[in-house]
């Protein structure tokens, strides 16, 4: 459920642009984060409410971006870019010795919740390819070793 918080910070972001759609993709994060990491209908519901605007705008966008999802998550959301520098670059690999390392494919979470493994589009970093994103930080010129060491040091954190 969105927080009264939450529909606070949408209210004031949304004043801050002259056309309300601009204020989506932060309303969106802010419903992701209260709805623990995914948007049920429920959540386009609640911020289309808020906003103001029809419940199809809202989905329209989530639907959009890769970085909202639309079923529940992993506490890990490892996003692998497969797009052209990354796959030139060896992304395949990186994302099939992922999969293998967790036991998933691309759109799988771990039985453990642990981890959501994602196959995605560009993400911005193509001059460091290969990379991948987990949460919100970005891993770049990535090799199977570093990529290694990351899996060991979130399974580390997470025991
Ligand atoms: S192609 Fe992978 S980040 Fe752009």
């Amino acid at each position: 459920m969105l927080s009264e918080e939450s529909k606070a910070e949408i209210r004031k972001i949304r004043d801050e642009y002259p056309d309300q759609k601009s204020a989506l993709l932060p309303a969106l994060y802010l419903a992701q984060r209260d709805f623990g990491g995914w948007l049920p209908d429920e959540a386009f519901d609640q911020v289309a409410a808020v906003m103001g605007l029809p419940v199809t705008a809202v989905a329209a966008v989530a639907s959009f971006y890769t970085m909202f999802h639309r079923k529940p998550v992993g506490q890990y959301v490892i996003q692998v870019c497969t797009n052209i520098s990354c796959s030139l670059l060896g992304a395949e690999h990186l994302l099939a010795h992922i999969g293998r390392n967790l036991g998933i494919g691309p759109g799988e979470t771990t039985q453990d919740g642990r981890f959501t493994l994602l196959e995605v589009e560009c993400l911005g970093s193509c001059g460091t390819a290969p990379m991948m994103q987990v949460n919100d930080r970005t891993y770049e010129n990535l090799t199977v070793e570093k990529v290694e060491q990351i899996l060991t040091r979130l399974a580390r954190e997470d025991a």
